[in-house]
C-alpha cells in the first residue's frame, strides 16, 4: 500500500530523513519570508503515477537497511548518466556512500527496481552550495549503465526560457505532499504552468530568468525531497522533453513565490559546465 496510516507515518523515519536531507536543499528555514511561515509545507495538489509509467525517473540517496533512502529525485540522461540538482549531491558524501534507484514506482518497496552504484559525482563548477540556486545542476555517472534506458531528451541549447511561457508541464517526484500526516511513498505527479518571469520577481536576486523556469499552478508545486526530479512535458512522438529540475522555492504552492527550476534550455549552463574537467567529460558525453 503507498498510503501509511497516520500514526506509522509519524514513527516511520522516512518523513525525519526528507528533513535531514533537506539541510542540504538551499534555501533552507532561515531563508524563509514571514509570511511563509503559514503555508503548509508540503508535490503538492499531486496525483498518483500508475506503476513504469515514468521510467526515466530514478531516486537519489544513500545506503540505508540494505535499500535506499532517496531524498531527492534524478533522470536518466544516457544508460549511465544520471541528471539531478547539484544541491542534491552537494554534501561532502563520497561516491560509494551514494545510491541510485531505477524502475521504482513506490520508492519503498524493496521488491522492485534496481539500485546501482555510483562511479563519480560531478556538481555544476559555478554552483555555489547553499547561498544560491544557480547553476543548481549536478550528474552521477552509475557504475554500470541501466539496461534497456528510458532516457529524457532536452530542449534546444539556447532557447530563450520566456518562449516556453505558458506551456503546462508536469512535474514528478516523491517529496513531500498536502496530505496531512500521511507518507505517500508512491511517486506523485502534478501538472504546472510555465510562468512569465515576472511572477518570480518577489524573489529578489535569487532568481536568474536566464538559468531559471518560473512555474507553478494553483494549488500545485514540487516541494521538499521533489529536488532534482523533472520537469517535462510529453511529445506527441511520446517522447520526454525535459525542461528544469526541480530546484527551489520558499514555501511550497504559494502563488507568490511559485517554483524555481533549473533551465535546461540555459546555453550558459551548458558552456559553463566546461569549466571542470569532469563538467567537460559529462557536457561531451551529452553532446551539448
Ligand atoms: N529544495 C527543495 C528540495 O531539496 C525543493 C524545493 C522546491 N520548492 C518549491 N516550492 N517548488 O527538495
Amino acid at each position: 500500500m503507498g498510503i501509511r496510516s497516520p500514526f506509522k507515518a509519524l514513527l516511520h523515519y522516512r518523513s525525519l530523513l526528507i528533513g535531514v536531507f533537506s539541510l542540504g536543499c538551499i534555501g533552507s528555514v532561515a531563508a524563509l519570508p514571514p509570511s511563509a511561515n503559514t503555508i503548509e509545507p508540503r508535490i503538492i495538489g499531486g496525483k498518483d503515477v500508475p506503476d513504469g509509467k515514468y521510467p526515466f525517473l530514478v531516486g537519489v540517496g544513500y545506503p540505508d537497511d540494505d535499500d535506499i533512502f532517496a531524498g531527492c529525485g534524478g533522470t536518466l540522461v544516457t544508460p549511465s548518466i544520471v541528471m539531478t540538482a547539484a544541491h542534491c549531491v552537494g554534501l561532502s558524501t563520497p561516491a560509494d556512500e551514494r545510491l541510485v534507484v531505477v524502475g521504482r514506482t513506490v520508492i519503498t518497496d524493496t521488491q522492485t527496481g534496481k539500485l546501482h552504484r555510483v562511479a563519480r559525482i560531478v556538481r555544476h563548477p559555478r554552483f555555489n552550495g547553499g547561498e544560491s540556486p544557480r547553476y543548481d545542476i549536478g550528474f552521477i555517472e552509475l557504475a554500470e549503465p541501466v539496461a534497456d534506458a528510458a532516457l529524457v531528451t532536452l530542449p534546444p541549447k539556447g532557447q530563450p526560457s520566456d518562449q516556453r511561457t505558458g506551456e503546462l508541464t508536469t512535474v514528478a517526484g516523491w517529496g513531500r505532499t498536502n496530505h496531512p500526516d500521511i507518507i505517500l511513498d508512491r511517486l506523485q505527479e502534478a501538472s504546472v504552468e510555465l510562468l512569465p518571469p515576472s511572477r518570480c520577481s518577489g524573489y529578489g536576486v535569487m532568481y536568474d530568468p536566464s538559468l531559471m523556469l518560473c512555474a507553478g499552478s494553483p494549488g500545485k508545486d514540487s516541494c521538499t525531497g521533489d529536488s532534482g526530479g523533472p520537469l517535462f512535458s510529453v511529445a506527441a512522438d511520446g517522447k520526454i522533453e525535459q525542461l528544469g529540475i526541480v530546484s527551489y522555492g520558499w514555501g511550497c504552492a504559494d502563488p507568490d513565490y511559485p517554483g524555481l527550476y533549473t533551465w535546461l534550455g540555459s546555453a550558459d549552463i551548458w558552456d559553463t559546465l566546461a569549466e571542470s574537467p569532469d563538467g567537460q567529460y559529462i557536457k561531451a558525453m551529452l553532446d551539448r
